[in-house]
């Protein structure tokens, strides 16, 4: 399965900060955010990677996060001129998707979800998409996925004035390879995007739209707004100092799934040595 991580957009809700530098580039605590994705995805085992940002942000991009080799990875890197909309990813990244399956994570969604492979059953023949929904105060602000009392899915709105559920659609999306071509028939909504909840309509009507409840003990944290943003630098900072363990730490993620040696951790740690999350690194290596 190859991944995507969509890094572009405007962050026009936190104009000044973004005015000049990506919002998935600014901290969120101890690492820059598009960390969060990135580790998301190389936890559910997917090694090939897609990141799509501005134009004007990609050498930052490429200079933070290489051709991904240090990590065992492959990254490669495409721009997004406006933000069409988050299925707008699908066809930018058509000929990286090839005929794979892909998933898609948005980049300024943080995920604490510590079970999240073991969840997943995203085989070589998995079909359809695969999406999760979670529990939220505020649904208006996010697709919401209606629920009858089987627990199927009855209904997805955008942004919908009267939600009809609390369950929020997080932007991490798992798609069969058929997802291109229907990412290339959709039209543009009334707010000028190509939406991701069409992309889901489709597979819904097709009866292929597996919905995944989040469990109660995970997180899902966006970082759209000033608040949000700090609050998540705070709640990776409250949960790391507890643990004394880190949350999106591409290193120890490639580390111990195997994709690099104890000899390649040493070589990655030493370039932040004189940093928390440098001596972080190396104490993996003394477990
Ligand atoms: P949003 O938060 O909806 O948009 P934004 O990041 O431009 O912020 P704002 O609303 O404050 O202007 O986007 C969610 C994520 O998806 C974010 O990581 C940016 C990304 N995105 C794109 O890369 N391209 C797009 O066309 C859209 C709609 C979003």
């Amino acid at each position: 399965m190859k991944g995507i991580i969509l890094a572009g957009g405007l962050g026009s809700r936190l104009f000044p900060i973004t005015i000049s530098v990506s919002k998935q580039l600014l901290p969120v605590y101890d690492k820059p955010m598009i960390y969060y994705p990135m580790t998301t995805l190389i936890s559910v085992g997917i090694r090939d990677i897609l990141i799509i940002c501005n134009p004007r942000d990609i050498e930052l991009f490429k200079y933070l996060l290489g051709d991904g080799s240090q990590y065992g990875c492959d990254f490669q890197y495409a721009t997004q001129s406006n933000p069409n909309g988050i299925a707008d990813a699908f066809i930018i990244g058509s000929d990286f998707i090839g005929n794979d399956q892909v998933a898609l994570i948005l980049g300024d969604n943080i995920f604490y979800f510590p079970s999240i492979s073991d969840r997943l059953n995203l085989n070589t023949n998995f079909s359809g998409a695969q999406i999760f929904a979670y529990h939220v105060s505020d649904p208006s602000r996010y697709g919401v996925v209606e629920f009858d009392e089987n627990n199927c899915v009855i209904s997805i709105e955008e942004k919908p004035e009267l939600p009809k559920s609390n369950f929020a659609i997080p932007g991490l999306y798992f798609f069969d390879q058929i997802v291109v071509d229907y990412a290339k028939d959709l039209k543009p909504s009334h707010r000028g995007e190509l939406e991701i909840t069409d992309l889901l309509q489709i597979y819904l009507e097709k009866e292929n739209l597996n919905v995944m409840k989040m469990d109660k003990g995970t997180a899902w944290l966006d970082t759209g707004t000033f608040s949000s943003l700090m609050e998540a630098s705070q709640f990776v900072n409250v949960l790391e100092k507890r643990q004394g363990l880190k949350v999106g730490c591409i290193e120890e993620v490639v580390y111990r799934k195997g994709y690099i040696s104890k000899a390649q951790l040493l070589e990655l740690a030493k370039k932040y040595s004189s940093s928390g999350y440098g001596k972080y690194l190396i104490s993996l290596m003394n477990e």
